[in-house]
């Protein structure tokens, strides 16, 4: 086997870059004001990002969809004098999460060399069907909800009411949410946030995710899954006449099968995520008087390496030196 000297693990950087978000914006946890919360992460974490010895391009950018304030696509990040990064951001996964502090608002950002993260171009939904490793090469998104619980069951070696299912609490679900009772599995209905959700299905807190979310959503979840195994399928799924029209125009198929190499097409990834607002996956912000402790998880495509980190910030001592306002 080649053998590679040990690289920088990237992963470690875009730590901080999403620790810092996550700190900024869960002082707006419940205030009812998303696009402040937004406004603080995304600050933060173009602060944060400049730190960083890479030169990155943004390619999926939060915020077209819900006219937020974004890190927009094209954006430069980072120092401008390391390797080259396709970056994809969500500052806050989940504004309304926590403008309303609701559990598993999560601050996230991936990285993949130069060209290889799919663009989504005008397409904004995207149909996904996320499982564990064991189930990796049982499912098919094409194929009938009930046949993907069954083939999912049986490589878990559970049966099909034993299954959890992430789905998206949203009216466009309706009749996948009655074909998942039919066939006797278990549901979790969350208001937002299927990144969280696709996170949970890969690390087994959940047996599956499916529904249709956004598609920049769909990027970032896959440079997670490169590394920690499992399974993303999907296929663009346009919300309205629009966006139907400006996708097909555009040169993209709908009927296109989208498997998580052809999202991110290099194991090469670095991948941070910080819990907020807390919840059933990522314990969220503690402020503790004085400062904070934060709860992250970081991936590195290449090796698989998935760290879980629990941080406490000292903010007299980071405010000495930093722009960003945690107080
Ligand atoms: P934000 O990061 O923009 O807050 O997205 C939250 C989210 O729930 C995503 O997790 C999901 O992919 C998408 O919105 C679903 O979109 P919609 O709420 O328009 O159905």
């Amino acid at each position: 086997m080649p053998q590679e000297a040990p690289q920088r693990n990237l992963a470690l950087d875009l730590l901080r870059v999403t620790e810092s978000a996550a700190m900024a914006s869960a002082r707006w946890l419940g205030k009812g004001d998303g696009k402040r919360a937004d406004g603080a992460a995304v600050e933060a974490m173009r602060t944060s990002f400049n730190a960083m010895n890479m030169s990155g391009v943004v390619v999926i950018g939060e915020g077209e969809k819900d006219r937020a304030p974004m890190l927009f696509n094209g954006e430069a990040v980072g120092d401008g004098k390391g390797p080259g990064f396709d970056v994809a951001v969500d500052p806050v996964e989940g504004t309304k999460l926590l403008a309303f502090g609701r559990p598993n608002a999560i601050s996230v950002v991936a990285l993949a060399p130069r060209g290889t993260m799919y663009d989504p171009g005008p397409c904004f939904y995207m149909r996904k069907l996320v499982v564990p490793p064991q189930a990796k090469d049982a499912v098919d998104i094409m194929a009938p909800v009930e046949d993907n619980l069954k083939k999912t069951a049986a490589a878990l070696d559970k049966d099909v009411d034993d299954l959890v299912v992430f789905v998206l609490d949203k009216p466009r679900h309706q009749g996948l949410i009655q074909e998942i009772r039919k066939a006797g599995a278990r549901i979790q209905l969350h208001t937002d946030g299927d990144v969280a959700g696709s996170l949970m299905a890969v690390t087994n807190t959940v047996d599956m995710m499916i529904g249709t979310g956004g598609t920049p959503e769909g990027v970032l979840s896959a440079a997670a899954i490169r590394g920690l195994g499992g399974e993303m399928q999907g296929y663009l799924d346009p919300q309205s006449e629009e966006e139907r029209r400006n996708v097909i125009n555009a040169g993209y198929d709908l009927k296109r099968v989208l498997r998580t190499e052809d999202l991110v097409a290099s194991d090469d990834t670095f991948f941070a995520a910080t819990g907020i607002s807390g919840g059933t996956f990522l314990k969220g912000v503690q402020f503790t008087g004085h400062g904070a402790e934060t709860y992250s998880m970081v991936i590195r495509g290449k090796t698989g390496a998935y760290r879980e980190i629990k941080t406490r910030h000292n903010f007299e001592k980071l405010m000495a030196i930093s722009s960003i306002d945690y107080d």
